[in-house]
């Protein structure tokens, strides 16, 4: 008999949908597990469109203000997918209920804004954790555990890119729903809080710690219309970042990210050269890596495509048989399997709150660094 994890999710929108897929699928395809995600209460503003969601996909219950979502004592977990300005607020008030959290990305706007919340959870000593998905795509957990094995020896470079182009309209509006991210307020910074906070993510979790960074950004479009004034207000994001960086491990690292890649709508990529084999991968082409590996004879050495689908490799024995490829959405499934294993063994779900920490402090230093044109440490 599985324990029911009752949970309530704060926002219906496409990482509603993704997370509430996770929930539900998530026992068909790792049945050993021991608790169960119960879909418990949905929290939206309006009603009817909060309990349209809940009728969709099955929630038992709708709220439309989270603080009694939080106050009811049939919900075990609170999961946090509204807009980066409100995920504070609600995990700290969540935490301090004694609930588990789980978090979007990034984990708040700023490092002061987060700081709170990582201590939140922890002095309530709740499970918790940050949807940094894309650690949970095989072919990525694959790479981290090429990189741990040893196989790549010393690391030279980490350069990743975050490419969309969905902005590049200058009468696109900003703010309210579905341009919250083109409005600083909300969103708290652009592409870096947005898209390279992923890529960020995943280089801490691969290739160690940041040191320190030095970085460009440029907006764009400098006014645009605000849905919620309805007055034409300066932007405040940044529409495209670079930034280089030293790593602790003594490696160095290239990151951009962009909404102004005409032609690219979601192209995350990272490319990792060791001093004896070098990674790379592409989320347009999630199931494979890359690897080149210079000791493998001459007459045959070349970069190869592993088509991450075998049992042995990351997650896959939980789908279906080799050859056969899964998806985006799976990489949700994944960090629920891995939320409700750790509540079985008791280990932290990484990347925790304190993980994500370490993220918007890099994050910070690269807004800062654009901002004062200079090196800034982490
Ligand atoms: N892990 C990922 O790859 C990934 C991808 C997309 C978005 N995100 C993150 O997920 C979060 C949500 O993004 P999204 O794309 O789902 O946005 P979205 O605009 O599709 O949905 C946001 C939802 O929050 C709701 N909402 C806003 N204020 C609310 C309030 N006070 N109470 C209850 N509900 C409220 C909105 O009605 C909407 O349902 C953001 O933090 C974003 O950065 C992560």
């Amino acid at each position: 008999m599985q324990k029911e994890l009752r949970i309530g999710l704060v926002g219906y929108g496409f990482m509603g949908r993704t997370h509430t897929n996770a929930y539900k699928r998530v026992n068909d395809f790792f049945p050993e597990l021991a608790y169960r995600p119960v879909l418990q209460a949905v929290c939206g503003r309006t009603e009817d469109k909060a309990q349209a969601f809940a009728d969709q996909w099955q929630f038992q219950s709708c709220e439309t203000d989270w603080k009694k979502l939080i106050e009811r004592d049939d919900i075990d977990a609170i999961d946090i997918v509204t807009p980066n300005d409100q995920h504070a607020e609600v995990a700290i008030a969540a935490a301090e209920a004694g609930k588990m959290v789980l978090c979007e990305k990034p984990l708040a706007r700023t490092t002061e804004e987060s700081l709170p919340m990582v201590e939140a959870v922890e002095k309530a000593g709740v499970p918790n954790t940050v949807w940094y998905n894309y650690r949970r795509v095989p072919a990525v957990t694959l790479a981290k555990q090429i990189i741990d094995s040893g196989k790549l020896g010393k690391i030279f470079h980490y350069r990743a890119n975050f490419l969309q182009d969905w902005t590049i309209n200058s009468d696109l509006p900003q703010g309210g729903a579905a341009l919250w991210r083109l409005d600083a307020k909300a969103a708290g910074s652009g592409v870096t809080g947005d898209l390279l906070a992923h890529c960020i993510d995943t280089a801490l979790w691969l290739n160690g710690s940041i040191k320190d960074v030095s970085a460009v950004t440029e907006t764009f479009v400098k006014e645009r219309m605000h849905n919620l004034t309805g007055k034409v207000e300066k932007v405040g994001i940044d529409d495209a970042c670079l930034f280089h960086c030293h790593f602790e491990n003594g490696s160095l690292g290239l990151f951009e990210s962009t909404r102004y890649a005409r032609g690219h709508k979601a192209l995350y990529t990272f490319e990792i050269n060791g001093e004896n084999a070098s990674i790379r991968w592409d989320l347009h082409d999630l199931n494979r890596l890359e690897y080149f590996d210079h000791s493998d004879e001459s007459i045959v050495r070349g970069w190869r495509t592993i088509h991450i689908t075998d049992g042995d490799q990351p997650y896959m024995d939980h789908y279906w048989v080799p050859g056969l490829c899964i998806g985006y959405e799976h990489t949700f499934v994944n960090q629920v399997a891995d939320f409700l294993k750790s509540l079985e063994t008791g280990e932290p779900c990484h990347p925790t709150f304190r993980d994500a920490l370490e993220t918007a402090q890099v994050c910070d230093a690269v807004l800062k660094s654009a901002a004062e044109r200079s090196w800034q440490s982490v």
